[in-house]
């Protein structure tokens, strides 16, 4: 098969081109990204370059669209804006590429005749306190980043009952692992801690969230490619739920560091309190996570303990200026001291 993969030089993008690559030796894939400050080529370095088309554009560009889906057999759309905090502060951008962007694709897609998959989060439920979340759940967005995102879900539902489209959606929890952008809870905190900075904590840090290790969740995307209904919305949730105060523990365990770097900060408006995904139908197909987060967390910091080539051009960058906005005060520590 040919992919177009949207936003395949982000976080969970990147992870699944890299493994698709290495597991099917006939593929070829053209990531279309807009290398926004959360995309990056490097995040493609050691993929099967002779198979591998990077192509900078914007989904919300017809033209750059419909060049780069020319000959392609789906579409994997993981092209967002991503950070909640970020379309808190500015939600424009958000509302562009994820609603606008997504229409531009199933626009595409559907006169190509081809799938097109939506990468979808279980933020577009909202909250729940008791329970998980069913693919038949009601749609209730906190965030601005929730309901674009939830925007570009009901285009997609649209696209496949007014013109049959063959177009379905997965909806993932809080995905982990190498290449996330240090903007997110657990990259931030690992970064922090080993630099000796304080770690933000919103509120009480009794917040739930569903962590799902991102080369989990890039074998369930396969999965629902190959062989999901269309029109269906296929739930990806990780195999453990925790509040984010215990997830900072374990960093701080694992980096040498003891509780006195937690520093509570205000919280986030709108914080959704807990996300839990059912995800039966994912595994009625065939997928099960793999990976626990006790692993998956001393994989995620060792990556970052070794890769600082990765990570350190980004926290001397516009980073800092985000951070700075953000958390109200300058990105600080000294360097790494692991
Ligand atoms: P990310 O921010 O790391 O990557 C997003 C990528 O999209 C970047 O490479 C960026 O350059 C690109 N992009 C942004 N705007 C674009 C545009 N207009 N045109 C083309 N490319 C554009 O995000 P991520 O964490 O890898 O998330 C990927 C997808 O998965 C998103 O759709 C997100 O909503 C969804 N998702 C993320 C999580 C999570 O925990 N990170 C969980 C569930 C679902
Ligand atoms: O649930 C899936 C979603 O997970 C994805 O759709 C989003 O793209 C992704 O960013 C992520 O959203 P969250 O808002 O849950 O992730 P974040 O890492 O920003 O925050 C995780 C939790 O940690 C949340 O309860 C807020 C809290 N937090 C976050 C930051 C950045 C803090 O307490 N302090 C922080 O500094």
């Amino acid at each position: 098969m040919k992919l177009l993969v949207t936003g395949g030089a982000g976080f969970i993008g990147s992870t699944y081109v890299r493994r698709r690559l290495a597991e099917r030796p006939a593929d070829r894939i053209v990531v279309l990204d807009k290398l926004t400050y959360a995309g990056r080529r490097e995040n493609l370095e050691g993929a099967a370059a002779d198979r591998l088309e990077l192509v900078e554009g914007d989904v919300a560009d017809r033209g750059a669209v419909a060049a780069a889906i020319s000959g392609c057999d789906a579409v994997v759309n993981f092209a967002a804006e991503s950070h909640v905090d970020r379309s808190i502060e500015d939600p424009g951008a958000f509302i562009q590429t994820d609603v606008y962007g997504t229409f531009v694709l199933l626009e595409a897609a559907r006169r190509a005749g081809i799938r097109h998959l939506q990468i979808s989060t279980d933020e577009v439920y909202g909250s729940i306190a008791e329970g998980s979340f069913t693919e038949a759940s009601p749609i209730e967005p906190s965030s601005p980043y929730s309901a674009s995102k939830a925007g570009g879900d009901l285009l997609v539902g649209a696209y496949q009952r007014t013109y049959g489209a063959d177009a379905l959606i997965v909806r993932a929890s809080n995905n982990y692992g190498p290449r996330q952008h240090p903007e997110k809870l657990i990259p931030l905190c690992i970064l922090n801690a080993l630099a000796g900075d304080s770690l933000p904590v919103y509120g009480d840090g009794m917040q739930v969230r569903n962590w799902l290790f991102t080369e989990d969740f890039a074998a369930a995307i396969d999965v629902v490619l190959e062989a999901g209904e269309a029109g269906a919305v296929y739930n990806v949730g990780g195999p453990e739920e925790l509040p984010n105060i215990e997830v900072i523990e374990r960093i701080l365990e694992l980096t040498g560091r003891d509780a006195s770097l937690i520093e509570h900060v205000s919280d986030r408006l709108g914080h959704d309190r807990r996300y839990s995904l059912a995800s039966e139908r994912t595994e009625s197909l065939g997928w099960s996570a793999e990976v626990g987060f006790e692993q998956g967390i001393a994989r995620t910091v060792a990556w970052y303990r070794e890769n600082e080539d990765w990570w350190g051009p980004i926290r001397s960058g516009e980073y800092r200026e985000y951070y700075a906005r953000q958390y109200g005060r300058e990105l600080g520590g000294s360097e790494a001291k692991a």
